[in-house]
C-alpha cells in the first residue's frame, strides 16, 4: 500500500532512505522502525527542552512495538556540538554495550541531528541511524542528505562526515511548541526552497501564510514534505557536494552566514539571516538584469508576512564583507553567488562585482 506520509525517498552510494512526515507520527514510529527491520535496542539522543516534549513519546513508541529503548539527554544549544560531549555519549554507549547493529535515534533539532549521527557515524565504525526532526531547520533541511558534524572553538562544523540515516520521520505536530520566532525562522528554509527550485510553493507561501504560522494540520503538512522531497531530490543528485547542484540550497546563506557570525550568532537566527541574504542575493540578480524588480517585491512581502527580516539596518558593513570574504562558497579565489533567474529557477554567479556586493550590503544595513 502507498504510504502517504512518504514525502520523498533519498538515494545515496549506499541505497535509499524514506524521507516521511505526518502530524501525530511519533506514535507509530515502532512500525516505522520495524518496516525498515530496525527492531535491536535503540539509543534516543535529544536534548534538555526535547526530551521531555517528545523524546519519550518515541521511547514509548518502539517500546511498544518490542524495541528496547535508552535515553541521552543533551543540554539544549549548539555549545552541546562538541568533543565533550560526543564522548559522554561514546562512554555511555560503552556501558550500555552498544553494538553496531543497534541504532542511534537523534530526536530534536539540528544540534542533536548533527551530534547523534556524528557518534553514529565512528562509533564502532559506523551504527545505523534515525533522525526524529523536531524543529523547522531540522526537517526541511539539517535532517536530509547525511552531513553530520561537530563544531570546534575555531569554527562550526569543522569535523564531520557524510554518513546516511536509515530513514528520516518528522511529526510536524512537534512544530506546534515551537516559539513564534523560531517558528518564523524555518520558514525561511522552505521558502527559499520554493524559490530556487519550486515556483507553485511560492504560490503556497503567498496564499496560506497564516495558516502555516499557526501550524495549521493540513497545509503545514503538506509544505513540510513538499520542501523536504526538494532537500532530498538535491541531495540525491549531489551526494557530497561536489556537482554543483547541492550549492543551490545556500540561496541567502553568504550574506545570512556573515550577518550571524559577526554578530557573534547573538542578532540573527540563521533563517533570519537567509532571509535578509535573500534580499541581498534578489537586489544584486535585479541589478545585473537577471529577473525583474517585482520578483525583489514579491520575496520581501513574502518574507514579512511570516515576519522575517529583509534588511539589517545600523550593522557594521566593513565587518560583513569581511566575514563573506571567509565564507565557504569562495573557490579558487572567486566567490560562487546562488542568484535567481526566475522564481522557483536559480543560478550560480561568479561574475558578481564587488562594488554591487559592497553597495547591496550598505543599502541592507541603511
Ligand atoms: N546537517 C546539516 O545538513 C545541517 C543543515 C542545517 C543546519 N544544521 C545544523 O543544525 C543546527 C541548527 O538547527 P536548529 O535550529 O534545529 O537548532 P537546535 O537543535 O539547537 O534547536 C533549536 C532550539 O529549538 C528547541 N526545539 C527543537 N524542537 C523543538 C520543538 N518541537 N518544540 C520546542 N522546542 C524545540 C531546541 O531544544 C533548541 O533549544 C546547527 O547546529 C546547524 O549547524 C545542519
Amino acid at each position: 500500500m502507498a504510504d502517504i506520509d512518504l514525502a520523498a525517498e533519498v538515494h545515496h552510494a549506499g541505497g535509499s532512505y524514506p524521507v516521511v512526515a505526518g502530524w501525530g507520527l511519533i506514535d507509530s514510529l515502532g512500525d516505522r522502525f520495524t518496516d525498515l527491520g530496525l527492531t535491536n535496542t535503540a539509543y534516543i539522543i535529544s536534548d534538555s527542552n526535547v526530551m521531555n516534549l517528545y523524546g519519550r513519546n518515541v521511547q514509548r513508541a518502539l517500546q511498544k512495538r518490542g524495541i528496547a529503548a535508552h535515553c541521552f539527554i543533551i543540554p539544549a544549544g549548539e555549545t552541546s556540538k562538541s568533543f565533550d560531549l560526543a564522548q559522554a555519549i561514546y562512554t555511555w554507549l560503552a556501558g550500555l554495550k552498544a553494538e553496531r547493529g543497534h541504532t542511534i535515534v537523534s530526536v530534536g533539532g539540528g544540534v542533536a541531528g548533527d551530534l547523534g549521527g556524528f557518534v553514529a557515524a565512528t562509533y564502532l565504525r559506523g551504527m545505523a541511524f534515525v533522525q526524529v526532526p523536531t524543529s523547522m531547520a531540522a526537517m526541511v533541511d539539517a535532517s536530509i542528505g547525511g552531513k553530520v558534524a561537530i563544531n570546534l572553538p575555531e569554527a562550526k562544523n569543522l569535523v564531520g562526515a557524510f554518513y546516511q540515516p536509515k530513514g528520516v520521520f518528522a511529526d510536524v505536530q512537534t512544530l506546534s511548541t515551537l516559539g513564534k520566532r523560531e517558528l518564523s525562522e524555518g520558514w525561511a528554509e522552505a521558502i527559499k526552497h520554493g524559490f530556487i527550485l519550486d515556483a507553485s510553493l511560492v504560490d503556497v507561501f503567498e496564499e496560506h501564510a497564516e495558516a502555516l504560522m499557526n501550524v495549521e494540520p493540513e497545509i503545514s503538512t503538506d509544505v513540510i514534505r513538499r520542501s523536504m522531497a526538494i532537500k532530498a531530490d538535491v541531495v540525491s543528485q549531489d551526494e557530497r557536494e561536489t556537482l554543483g547542484i547541492r550549492i543551490m540550497l545556500n540561496y541567502g546563506h553568504t550574506i545570512g552566514h556573515a550577518l550571524e557570525s559577526t554578530t557573534e550568532y547573538g542578532t540573527f537566527f540563521h533563517g533570519e539571516g537567509v532571509s535578509v541574504g535573500m534580499m541581498g542575493a534578489a537586489t544584486m540578480a535585479h541589478e545585473m538584469g537577471l529577473h525583474s524588480q517585482d520578483l525583489v517585491d514579491r520575496q520581501r512581502v513574502i518574507l514579512e508576512r511570516f515576519n522575517l527580516p529583509t534588511s539589517a539596518k545600523g550593522l557594521n558593513v566593513d565587518a560583513i564583507l569581511e566575514g563573506m570574504s571567509l565564507d565557504k562558497k569562495v573557490q579558487g579565489g572567486s566567490k560562487r553567488w546562488v542568484m535567481l533567474e526566475d522564481v522557483g529557477r536559480s543560478v550560480v554567479r561568479t561574475d558578481v562585482p564587488e562594488e554591487l556586493v559592497e553597495r547591496t550590503v550598505r543599502g541592507l544595513a541603511s
